[in-house]
């Protein structure tokens, strides 16, 4: 099966519409996936498609409109931790640009450096660190591998969710996300370089995709849900449990921000 057959495979479900916006939705971010009036396809049923294993996802792509945008929303990522595969995206986001899309947001659950974003709130990644050594490029054989990474986090789409959080009210501050590979948390050591790097936020996703969809040609930006201080910045105990009862917070006014940001495409 190629990138065009998976691509197939979902119009044949889908209906042929180009899709416009493609979204990923972070742990326990999953909710408006389910507000997509279209199909639900199971991972299982594409091929390429991750097998995802970690609790608090929704391995199922949800394809039609939502605001009045056709979109193509994944109820679930694979993570590099699961698999050791930083590519895993790849095929996934290879066959959302094959459906049309010309634009991707990623959404994210992250732990905060910063005292003044809090569990609960969110943050607009301005760029991120690599901070894993890992690409998800490497092995890719053509010169399409060297991907200028200068504007990756799109100042189009990026002003874009700001003017939709400026309509909600709601604060979207901007931030620097730190990839850390996971799946262990980080020590309160590393916390405390990664502030003097120059990091705001750190998690274990999104980068490698900001990476694919540059590669690919999409414009891509991504919000980050906070969960908790990151370790050895509060007394709070970090937990997956914990993230996955955190992110609703935030969740509600990701969703609102992301609604608003798809009426403005309209
Ligand atoms: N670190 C890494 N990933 C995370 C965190 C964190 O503190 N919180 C939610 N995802």
């Amino acid at each position: 099966m190629t990138i065009s057959d998976t691509a197939a495979l979902i119009r044949a479900r889908a209906g042929d519409a180009p899709v416009d916006v493609g979204l990923i939705l972070g742990s326990g971010l999953g909710h408006l996936a389910h507000a997509v009036e279209g199909v639900a396809i199971p991972y299982a049923d594409l091929p390429g498609f991750p097998h995802v294993g970690v609790s608090g996802h929704n391995p199922h792509l949800h394809v039609g409109v939502l605001e009045g945008v056709r979109v193509a929303v994944f109820g679930a990522r694979e993570h590099y931790y699961e698999n050791g595969n930083s590519a895993a995206m790849r095929p996934a986001l290879s066959v959302l640009k094959e459906l049309g899309a010309k634009r991707l947001i990623l959404t994210n659950a992250a732990g905060s450096l910063r005292s003044d974003i809090r569990p609960g709130d969110l943050m607009l990644l301005s760029d991120h660190i690599n901070y894993s050594g890992l690409n998800p490029l490497i092995g890719e054989k053509t010169d399409a591998r060297f991907v200028p990474m200068t504007e990756a986090h799109s100042p189009v789409l990026r002003a874009a969710l700001k003017a939709a959080a400026a309509a909600e009210e709601l604060p979207l501050p901007d931030g620097v996300y730190c990839w850390y590979s996971g799946p262990s948390f980080e020590t309160p050591a590393e916390i405390r370089m990664l502030k003097l790097l120059g990091g705001d936020a750190v998690g274990m996703s999104t980068v490698p995709e900001v990476i694919l969809a540059r590669f690919l040609g999409l414009e891509v930006a991504a919000i980050s849900t906070i969960t908790n201080m990151a370790a050895g910045l509060s007394d709070e105990q970090i937990s997956h449990e914990h993230t996955k009862a955190m992110a609703p917070l935030g969740a509600a006014k990701l969703e609102r921000i992301l609604r608003q940001f798809l009426r403005g495409l309209r």
